[in-house]
């Protein structure tokens, strides 16, 4: 049998606008999925969601990871088994997860000699085939760990303080947000295109905030890195109570992660348990977790 651990992501600063080649910064986080595969002679997928064979609607990532790694030839199957701790669709990187995991894992079975760099680029082409239009931003987190600026893929200082995810249910799809911003930017690419920049901006300014850890500086960029995000129209009410809810008991800052239209915010902050009560009582899912500095392993 063969364990591949890779975990999630959140953004600090700068997604949406990372799909027009702006700088973002993504932290991966201890929340984690993992992936046990074993040789049989024919192909199953276990999750949280269910058992299929190869099934592009219940498990798209894991079975274009199947088709991609598998040597062709009668007989040769595998099993596979997903235990995951991050919630499908709400932003913390969970179809990055399980495909790095899951190539991870496969590249060990079947013996392919892929680097971890390949691997980050094979799990990239896999959620662009799925979601339509994807950075290589979440594989590249998921395979490498730690802090990342992303157009230079530069391994930040890690930050020691706390992470709060809160968490509002509303379900939501990267595909059809990304394809929303897309058309609010060709409708009015005038008003857009500055505020897409702007994001960038402050990925760039958030590095040197990173490096020396000065959170105040860098919970003041998340915060209009938040406003930005609703301008450009993927802000949700929840995830605005959840942010202010944040704010108010304290963090540095707080923001959507991740694709928004629900999913979650995250805030940074000295006072996990406060700032997750709050998050709480505001009906958001709290989750205090940190940084992880190692990739998939
Ligand atoms: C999704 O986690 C982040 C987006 O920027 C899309 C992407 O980078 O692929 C919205």
């Amino acid at each position: 049998m063969t364990e591949a651990t890779a975990s999630g992501k959140v953004y600090l600063f700068g997604e949406h606008a990372v799909v027009y080649g702006q700088e973002a910064i993504c932290a991966a986080i201890e929340l984690t999925t993992t992936v046990r595969t074993r040789q049989s002679d024919t192909i199953s997928i276990s999750s949280g969601l269910g058992n299929t064979g190869i099934d592009y609607c219940v498990h798209p990532y894991v079975s274009a990871a199947i088709e991609t790694m598998m040597p062709e030839g009668e007989g040769c199957g595998i099993e596979v088994n997903i235990e995951s701790e991050l919630p499908v669709g709400s932003g913390l990187g969970s179809s990055a997860a399980v495909t790095i995991a899951t190539l991870f894992a496969l590249n060990k079975e079947f013996d392919k000699g892929l680097t971890k760099a390949d691997i980050a680029k094979v799990g990239a082409d896999i959620e662009k085939k799925i979601q339509g239009s994807a950075s290589l931003t979440d594989t590249y987190v998921s395979t490498f760990g730690g802090v990342i600026a992303i157009s230079k893929k530069q391994q930040l200082h890690v930050p020691d303080c706390a992470i709060v995810i809160g968490n509002t249910h509303e379900f939501s799809s990267t595909r059809k947000l990304v394809a929303d911003v897309a058309a609010l930017k060709n409708t009015h690419s005038e008003i857009i295109n500055p505020i897409i920049e702007d994001i960038g901006d402050i990925a760039r300014k958030g590095i040197g905030f990173v490096q020396k850890s000065d959170y105040n500086a860098i919970g003041q960029l998340m915060n209009v890195n938040h406003g930005l995000l609703d301008a450009i129209g993927v802000g949700t009410c929840k995830l605005s109570e959840l942010v202010y809810a944040a704010r108010n008991a304290g963090a540095y800052g707080a923001k959507i992660t991740g694709a928004g239209g629900g999913g979650c915010m995250i805030a940074i902050c000295d006072n996990p348990d406060d700032v997750a009560e709050s998050i709480t009582n505001a009906g958001g899912e709290a989750t205090i977790t940190h940084i992880r500095k190692t990739g998939v392993e």
